[in-house]
């Protein structure tokens, strides 16, 4: 165990237990253990680790071994899998049945000794949070030197993630606590923070004399992908609004902070989140896709793959604003949505027009330069110029648009692309909160989000239909362009 500071009621260590609730779940399986094994291959795990996994599945050690086996084998790309041996040999199970207070005492001992440092990593359905989060206390499994570590979804709106909040926050000083994002262990949504903080040349132009408007668009292919129940209680706005685009769009907007530290960087980001101005009836889009084509294949509508007729919205749109002193009124148009035509996160950052011309008495237009930070699947930035067109100019002078482009892969041709989750827990197993979502954030997210729906409600708005394979319905291209922007496609 590595003690980093000891004083005060912060302790910083390295835990050598992990332990996962939800470990034989889908996020276990695609994510959490091809990102641990992906780090143990690279060394990067502390070599006493050990990874407790729990469930309400009845197997044992071998069993869970070979469910993790499988799902590396089909989730992590063989080049990054080194030894598997090694990485299953770390891993040992209880199952556990969270209702069962009892249950819990089983679990305690087959983590062991927890003065070395236990990150407790929660990926449970929310009927089994607060009983889960009673069980470990009850189990003696929380102290100072446990970390908890929480996986959306956190609640359904401010009332209930409070509640959430106040259960965990009886057993664990926030400090202690690891709300994930996992957008923000994506390497390019870090990136941006290199882009804007790292560069002396962005930063005098980033703020409403220079930018004319922001757009921000999570667009998917996938459909309800057999979420059934979860993805119709939820709908767009929950699922990927209140947390992954309030994260984009609190990293674009905040003021540069001091450090790269889990409080100066939080605290900006909230400041952001508590100026978003209410968003009014005529600044929202929903929609719901129907049958249509993905790719050139069929794909059923929304009610027909959940199997009843629903009013939850699969895509959103949202023209926001933040209120301050470096954003009055600059539009922030966020978009996302199931069954669109392709998949792909970006942020476009749109400047103003020259303030002058002076090739206007010469013919030639200008159009204002745009910076694109795509996130997936391309990681790349484009940041376009104006140039001359080439030639005598005797009829005029054209100008042209022409991308200055870096595609990150090549850049860094050589470096491993790494899953989000595989910073996330090594983030969690050392105790840096950079990359965690704090609780004021989080409430800050879900104030704005509740208003939104209270406002669909007393204004009876239901999700438009839009065919699956096409960017929404019309009223959300309807949104931007009214105000003179089209959607960067
Ligand atoms: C999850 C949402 O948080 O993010 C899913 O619940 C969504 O509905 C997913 O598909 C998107 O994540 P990514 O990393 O594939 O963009």
């Amino acid at each position: 165990m590595q003690l980093i500071r000891q004083g005060g009621a912060r302790v910083s260590f390295t835990a050598n237990r992990l332990l996962l609730f939800g470990a034989t779940g889908d996020l276990a399986k695609r994510m959490l253990l091809p990102s641990l094994c992906a780090l143990c291959a690279d060394g990067l795990l502390p070599d006493s680790l050990e990874i407790i996994g729990t469930a309400r599945s009845d197997l044992d050690d071998q069993a869970f071994r070979n469910l993790a086996r499988e799902a590396l084998e089909k989730f992590l790309p063989a080049d990054r899998r080194g030894s598997v041996a090694t990485f299953l040999n770390r891993l040992s199970y209880q199952p556990l049945d969270a209702t069962q207070e009892d249950h819990f005492g089983e679990l305690a001992k087959k983590v062991g000794p927890i003065d070395q440092g236990l990150a407790i990593f929660l990926s449970t359905a929310p009927s089994l949070f607060e009983p889960t989060i009673h069980g470990i206390i009850k189990a003696g499994l929380a102290g100072p030197k446990v970390r908890m570590c929480l996986e959306k979804p956190l609640g359904t709106d401010l009332e209930s993630s409070r509640h959430i909040n106040d259960a965990v926050a009886a057993a664990f000083p926030e400090d202690q606590i690891f709300r994930i994002d996992h957008y923000l262990g994506k390497e390019t949504v870090q990136n941006l923070l290199a882009l804007r903080f790292a560069n002396i040349f962005f930063e005098p132009l980033w703020n409403a004399a220079h930018i004319d408007h922001v757009q921000i668009t999570v667009a998917e292919t996938v459909g309800l992908e057999g979420r059934v129940g979860f993805y119709d209680d939820a709908g767009a706005l929950r699922d990927m609004v209140q947390n992954h685009m309030l994260q984009l769009l609190s990293l674009v907007a905040m003021e540069p902070p001091s450090s790269f530290d889990a409080t100066a960087v939080r605290d900006e980001k909230v400041k952001v989140l508590r100026c978003l101005r209410l968003v009014g009836p005529n600044e929202t889009v929903t929609g719901q896709y129907r049958a249509g084509a993905i790719g050139g294949e069929a794909v059923k509508g929304y009610d027909d793959e959940l199997g009843k007729e629903s009013n939850t919205e699969t895509f959103v749109a949202i023209k926001a604003h933040i209120d301050n002193w470096r954003w009055k009124n600059v539009p922030f148009y966020l978009r996302t949505g199931k069954r669109l035509p392709e998949r792909v996160t970006e942020i476009v950052v749109q400047f103003r027009h020259v303030p002058h011309s002076i090739f206007a008495g010469k013919g030639a237009r200008s159009t204002p330069n745009s910076l694109v930070i795509g996130i997936q699947p391309d990681e790349d930035i484009t940041l376009s110029l104006m140039a001359k067109v080439p030639g005598l100019d005797r009829g005029g002078i054209r100008l042209r648009s022409v991308p200055l482009d870096i595609a990150m892969p090549n850049a860094f041709a050589g470096v491993h692309r790494r899953i989000a989750y595989e910073r996330l827990l090594l983030d969690l197993i050392e105790g840096d909160q950079t990359l965690f979502v704090r609780r004021d954030e989080v409430e800050a997210q879900w104030d704005w989000v509740d208003a939104i729906r209270a406002s669909w409600t007393e204004h009876g708005m239901t999700p438009k239909g839009y065919p699956a394979g096409t960017w929404g319905p019309s009223a959300a291209i309807a949104l931007a362009e009214r105000d003179g922007v089209t959607w960067h496609e």
